[in-house]
């Protein structure tokens, strides 16, 4: 049995913005409602405090839901709790921003978000469609609006008191500062897959320079093959520690000075992955130089189309 220490109550202070962000957060990519409710609520329970929504993943109901309950039950209340949600693509218009952050606070019954991110740097025809297509079946985008132009929506909900901090996701460090030199506001967090088969060491480095929060989606490689669980570095660290290979990716994630999103409907598994430990300078070194894999598992940052492609690419 490990001792639990300070790692999983870890919390990084918001440059811009005002609060700070729990580093192990979990992530309700998860396509049915009802696993989506108990699995928001087991990982309320054991202890998370940091949850990434998004309209695009029509469960925000549930995770409200499941948010209420617990309120309800009084030991946690809605300050405790940090809540992320996302702009989805057919939204980006500056007309269409403040509707759908307040749809999602409508769903999540919250007044108010910690965070909005716009989730993808890719505009699509602004409507109620959320993948609009063309005959051929091809996604139809919206040249009309650039991203500029969208975050400066997203400043005036910091400005209306409805937000503490906006940020990106899904965007390359060009694109990153691209916002960031036009920004009043600057991006507080960036929302972007990372494990250590993708270090994102060069857009890290980049965040920690400008105070910007790099939040890490896939933490444990979204169980995809190649398996990061399975890799022979991962377990060895495991096996050596008496930690589980997720314990071991996730304290990596936030040793290194990231956030980092995980999920599980499994509520042994979200457990275990609350429980982590920090480990010693030598396994994060081992990780660091020790990865022969490289991969990246979702192909959503290339075309604004969310997916995880099996294999990687
Ligand atoms: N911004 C974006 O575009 C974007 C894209 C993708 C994801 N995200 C966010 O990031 C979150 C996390 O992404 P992810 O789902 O890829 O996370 P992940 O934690 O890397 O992968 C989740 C998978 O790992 C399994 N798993 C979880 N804990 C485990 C453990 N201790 N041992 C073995 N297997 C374990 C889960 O299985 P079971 O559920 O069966 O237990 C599930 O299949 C999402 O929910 C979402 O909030 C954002």
């Amino acid at each position: 049995m490990v001792a639990h220490d300070a790692l999983r109550q870890a919390q990084i202070a918001l440059s811009h913005g005002s609060g700070a962000m729990p580093a192990l957060g979990f992530g309700t990519l998860i396509p049915d409602p009802l696993a989506t409710r108990q699995a928001t609520k087991t990982a309320l329970e054991v202890g998370f405090r940091h949850f990434d929504c998004s309209e695009r993943y029509r469960n925000e109901q549930a995770v409200g839901d499941a948010m209420q309950e617990v309120f309800r039950a009084g030991t946690i209340r809605r300050k405790d709790v940090f809540v992320t949600t996302k702009l989805w693509n057919n939204n980006h218009r500056a007309e269409r921003v403040k509707p759908a952050f307040e749809a999602s606070c409508r769903r999540l019954q919250v007044d108010d978000v910690d965070c909005y991110l716009i989730h993808t740097p890719f505009a699509f025809k602004p409507g109620d469609e959320q993948d609009p297509r063309d005959e051929h079946g091809q996604v139809i985008y919206d040249t009309g609006v650039t991203l500029v132009e969208t975050w400066r929506a997203l400043e005036s909900l910091v400005d209306e008191g409805r937000c503490r901090a906006i940020g990106l996701s899904n965007v390359d460090l060009e694109k990153l500062q691209e916002i960031v030199e036009a920004a009043r506001i600057k991006p507080a967090v960036v929302e972007v897959e990372s494990h250590p088969y993708l270090p994102e060491w060069e857009l890290l480095d980049y965040c920690r320079r400008q105070g910007i929060v790099l939040l890490a989606f896939a933490a444990l490689g979204h169980a995809m093959e190649p398996r990061l669980l399975d890799d022979p570095v991962i377990t060895a660290i495991a096996q050596r520690l008496h930690k589980t290979p997720a314990q071991v990716a996730l304290a990596w994630a936030v040793q290194r000075g990231t956030a980092l999103l995980t999920t599980s409907v499994t509520p042994s598994r979200i457990r275990e992955n609350f429980e982590l430990s920090t480990l010693p300078e030598d396994a994060m070194q081992e990780i660091r130089d020790g990865m022969a894999t490289k991969i990246r598992f979702n192909s959503v940052v290339g075309t604004g189309v969310p997916g995880f492609i099996p294999g990687g690419r």
